[in-house]
């Protein structure tokens, strides 16, 4: 069952009812500001960092679900309504929600009034636009009230929500004219402030929300929009937020618009107070004149549509099939563009005060983005890179706003070094830039200690060999990319987090899965020591690959396919030999050992792919691991502690289906990865959103696995490495694009049913134009460029500016 609809042309999704199985949301902003808006007006925005520049309120898990956001109440003649529905939920006659790239806008009507709120944050500013256009669509005169509402966040999203022994008491305001300034805190330590303004005289206002709300009500039912008449108050502690009251007058037929601003200003210290107690405005005034009317709004927006239009034809392909077209050329890269802001900070699951930036995330999510910006990906990198510690292991997250690595969800992953590598070389393929590896990089943010980029990566390429257990394969450490395959941690405690828990600092818990990304991701470091006229250490390096493959061929295959670990005790994890009620495979290394071209010439890469086809594959995706564990195991950890078939206890992790698709490539079976890939790209599931029940236009984590009751039901959807992956399958692998070290690999592999298709792909300054004939899906091509058949899959880079035209047969 559909709620909507995709509008390919306007590059939309248009939701047509209020009810959705979930609130369906969106991203406002994609550089320094932020906001989330579901369907039905909910969300909040913040500046920077989710956690601490948060500068409305939202309360998650909330009854009803999703309440609270920018709202708009319109009181005419006494009855009182939202035309996003929520949160008073009256009757529309019509609704309709079109979510586009960085803006979105819904629309209500009743009673022959239009109510259309558009929301998005202009390119370059620290600002939310809200513009609200009225149309009287009747034969009468309409006068009626319109009040806007939002609530502020006292700043700091933890505190706000947990000690109000202390912020009940600091909330401070001021009001000028029509904008309502939040300042709390801006008497002592804070250098910013937000303002809620409307280019309009306004009849009253309020920021206390007890006085607007009513202390018994809910956002359904405000006393103030209700009686129709602002109360003026000044909130002096409790909860400030701000309402503009308007009193508006429309003829038959007429229109009129109003611009509110939320925005967010900083003030250098010795310019904070325009006289004692007052704050200075002069930024906000500034910003408010950029956006004081609709002509504004609406030329800011056409910079938004242009901006994107700019970025998505980097990579764009025409194929017969409108949904792998809709995937690949809006919302795929659109998602990879969010979890690269975001990381695992900010959505409707992830709260924006548990996680920050992830250093594994960061680094697959640049995977997506590289070809989108990639001077804002090389900034990351250095960020990144700077947290790492001297040996090689990394904080396991940083905090946007400080950029600091911190231990709140744990350290010693061993899996993070190696994505540095990944994230770095898929950086220097889209764009040349050797230069970054001479940067000089703080280790642990200490300028004292710095080293260059390159002398980063070495680290991290080392830390694995440094860390070796019995059989020659990695140490797991804390964990590898499963964050819940706990080998170390033995936790009996409730309560405590297996992520930083006592980890007993074993030496013999080994990870298949690290060996595998070692034998993919070495090459890149070897090839990088090239560049740099490093031959030895890239000689070195191959021979420790050379190694770790043989290890992994010796102590890491099981028979069928590729084990998954060996636990605390050297008991082997995913193995046909593990007791009833215990997995007996688990998808991770299976994807990513054949992505290494493990075992493909010798045949356990093909068996495996069987064996993940026969074990894992369902209707709705691939799962984790079968069977599921039954029962809490302590020398496992957190992947026990899920019910079967949720999250990484045999859920479908979307995040490594597409490993396997990459591995099918691999093997010449590109046929069977576009299956797999259907079968978790979102618009392909917008039939079954009843299931499905999160938004058709992204990814979600994770989708209930075969054992679990609600089996097909997807959480957590926006912020995972998904996105990223699912697009670096598809356009790299499937449709078979992808920069190179010294040039641009063409090698579809995708099979019969797309028999043909153009890829357009701008890299380094020249843009080439791939036309595919795919007759079959072994991956087998021949390439004629320009006119001239030339062996093999790469085609040089050609010079910025120019044009090339490849014909490509892939059979
Ligand atoms: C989840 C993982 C997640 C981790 C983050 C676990 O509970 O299952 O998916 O990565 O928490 O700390
Ligand atoms: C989500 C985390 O953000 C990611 O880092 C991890 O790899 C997966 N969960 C699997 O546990």
């Amino acid at each position: 069952m559909r709620f909507g609809h995709f509008d390919d042309a306007r590059r939309e999704y248009v939701i047509t009812t209020p009810k959705t199985p979930y609130p369906w949301i969106n991203y406002l902003g994609s550089e320094q500001f932020f906001g989330l808006v579901s369907h039905q007006g909910g969300g909040y925005c913040f500046y920077r960092d989710a956690r601490l520049r948060r500068l409305t309120r939202y309360r998650y898990n909330n009854v009803p679900t999703d309440s609270g956001g920018r709202y708009f109440y319109i009181n005419e003649g006494g009855d009182t309504w939202t035309p996003t529905f929520m949160p008073m939920k009256k009757e529309l006659s019509f609704f309709e929600c079109r979510h586009g790239l960085g803006y979105t806008q819904i629309t209500g009507t009743r009673n022959g009034l239009r109510a259309e709120v558009l929301y998005f944050v202009p390119i370059g500013q620290t600002a939310e636009v809200h513009q609200v256009t009225l149309k009287n669509e009747g034969s009468t005169p309409k006068r009626f009230k319109l009040f806007s509402f939002v609530e502020f966040c006292l700043w700091n999203a933890h505190d706000d929500a947990t000690n109000f022994q202390r912020n009940f008491s600091t909330g401070e305001v001021e009001v000028v004219g029509s904008t309502i300034y939040h300042k709390t805190e801006y008497r002592e330590r804070r250098d910013h402030f937000a303002f809620y303004h409307v280019n309009a005289q306004v009849s009253g206002f309020d920021t206390d929300r007890e006085s607007f709300i009513g202390l018994y009500n809910g956002f359904g039912d405000p006393d103030v929009p209700s009686a129709g008449e602002s109360k003026n108050t000044v909130a002096s502690g409790w909860s400030p937020i701000a309402s503009h009251g308007l009193d508006v007058t429309l003829a038959p037929g007429e229109e009129k618009k109003f611009v509110f601003l939320l925005g967010y200003v900083e003030n250098p210290r010795a310019e904070k107070w325009e006289k004692p107690g007052i704050i200075n405005k002069t930024r906000a005034e500034q910003l408010i004149a950029a956006f004081s009317s609709s002509e504004q709004v609406t030329a800011a927006l056409g910079k938004l549509r242009e901006h994107w239009e700019g970025l998505l034809s980097n990579y764009a392909v025409e194929s017969g099939d409108e949904k792998l077209n809709r995937m690949v050329n809006i919302w795929n890269p659109y998602q990879c563009m969010v979890t690269f802001n975001m990381s695992r900070s900010a959505s409707y699951f992830e709260s924006g005060i548990g996680r920050g930036m992830g250093f594994r995330d960061s680094n697959q999510d640049l995977l997506g983005f590289v070809h989108l910006v990639p001077e804002r990906a090389r900034e990351r990198i250095i960020d990144i890179a700077s947290t790492q510690f001297a040996d090689g292991s990394a904080y396991h997250q940083y905090q946007p706003l400080t950029k600091r690595g911190n231990n709140d969800v744990g350290s010693g992953f061993n899996d993070d070094p190696l994505w540095l590598i990944l994230g770095v070389s898929a950086y220097i393929k889209e764009t040349g830039d050797y230069g970054i590896l001479d940067e000089q990089v703080p280790f642990d943010n200490d300028p004292n200690n710095a080293a260059t980029l390159l002398e980063h990566l070495k680290r991290s390429f080392d830390h694995v060999g440094h860390n070796l257990g019995p059989h020659g394969l990695p140490l797991i450490g804390r964990a590898d990319w499963n964050d819940c395959l706990n080998l170390n941690c033995f936790s009996e405690t409730p309560d405590e987090s297996f992520q930083t828990t006592g980890n007993r600092t074993g030496r013999t818990a080994e990870s298949v899965f690290i060996a595998g990304m070692f034998v993919h991701i070495g090459p890149d470091y070897a090839k990088i020591c090239e560049y740099k006229g490093q031959s030895a250490e890239a000689t070195r390096a191959r021979a420790e690959v050379a190694k770790m493959e043989r290890a992994v061929l010796e102590h890491g295959w099981d028979g069928e396919w590729f084990l998954r670990a060996y636990d605390f005790f050297g008991n082997k994890i995913g193995s046909k030999d593990c007791p009833e009620g215990d997995s007996k495979i688990l998808i991770e290394p299976q994807g990513y050992c054949v992505m290494a071209g493990i075992g493909v010439a010798t045949g356990e890469a093909k068996l495996a792919l069987d064996s993940v086809k026969e074990r894992l594959d369902t209707r709705y995706g691939i799962v984790l691991n079968n069977p599921p564990y039954r029962d809490y195991h302590v020398e496992l950890g957190e992947i026990s502690s899920y019910p079967p078939g949720y999250k990484e206890n045999a859920g479908i992790f979307c995040h490594n289906n597409p490993w396997v698709m990459i591995a099918e490539t691999v093997i010449g079976r590109g046929e069977r990865a576009f299956e797999y890939y259907k079968k978790i790209a979102p618009a392909y599931l917008e039939d079954i959103s009843e299931i499905h029940r999160t938004e058709p236009y992204v990814y979600s984590q994770m989708i209930a696995g075969k054992d679990a009751p609600r089996h097909g039901e997807a959480k957590n959807s926006w912020l995972t490495g998904t996105g990223s992956w699912n697009f670096v399958a598809i356009s790299q692998y499937m449709l078979g694009v992808r920069p190179e070290w010294d040039g641009l690999c063409v090698k579809p592999c995708i099979g019969k049913e797309v028999p043909e298709f153009t890829v357009t792909r701008k890299c380094r300054g020249a843009t080439y134009r791939i036309h595919v004939k795919s007759t079959g899906g072994t991956g087998q091509v021949k390439l004629v460029v320009d006119g001239k058949p030339i062996e093999g899959v790469i085609v040089p880079f050609a010079k910025p500016g120019s044009t090339v035209h490849i014909e490509c047969e892939a059979s």
